[in-house]
């Protein structure tokens, strides 16, 4: 795509995944969690706890002066600690986010096949996620080979294998 470009995540974007975790949450205009909240929230705030630990898995989209526009990153939780779309240990799970301005521009779409190649290289098998269903997400994460595995009441895990 033109003028954005995918770069490896660093320690450093913590701030951004915080940024990008909220705009995931508040993907229905209705709902307007803010930052604290969400942090506040241990359901919410192990997405980015600590980023980076040595098994995370992070791409960002960023503009050629390197502003970011995108990030999707992949977390290893845990049974102990399950995500909304925890499926084993060794299976992490996905969080995307865009910055309001630059969706539908196919940013989404290159964070999600940058992650997925990212995460091949390191050896992951597979690669879940948790979406509620009436977000337009889930129709994009079925195009790009996800599945859904398991149902609840108002979302889907969805899992994808990526071994080559
Ligand atoms: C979901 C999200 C990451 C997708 O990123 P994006 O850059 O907007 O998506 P893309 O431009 O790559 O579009 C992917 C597909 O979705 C479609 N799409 C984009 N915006 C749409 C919308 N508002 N409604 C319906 N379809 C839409 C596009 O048409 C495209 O499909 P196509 O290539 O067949 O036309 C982004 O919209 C976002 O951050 N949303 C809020 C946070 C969120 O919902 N995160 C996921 C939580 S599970």
């Amino acid at each position: 795509m033109q003028n954005v470009d995918i770069r490896a995540a660093t320690p450093s974007d913590l701030a951004f995944l915080v940024d990008m975790l909220v705009e995931a949450v508040n993907w229905l205009p209705e709902r307007d969690w803010s930052r604290e909240r969400i942090l506040a929230d241990p359901a919410l705030a192990h997405y980015v706890t600590g980023w980076m630990r040595p098994d995370d898995v992070g791409v960002v989209a960023v503009k050629p002066a390197g502003q970011p526009v995108g990030a999707a990153w992949l977390r290893h939780l845990t049974a102990a600690d399950p995500g909304y779309g925890y499926v084993s240990d060794d299976v992490p799970e996905l969080t995307i986010g865009v910055v309001e301005s630059w969706r539908g521009r196919g940013v989404g779409r290159m964070l999600l096949r940058a992650a997925r190649d990212a995460a091949r290289a390191r050896g992951i098998p597979r690669v879940s996620l948790s979406v509620e269903r009436a977000n337009f997400a889930a129709k994009l994460y079925a195009a790009e080979g996800f599945r859904t595995i398991e149902s609840f009441e108002n979302a889907d895990t969805m899992v994808t294998d990526i071994r080559a």
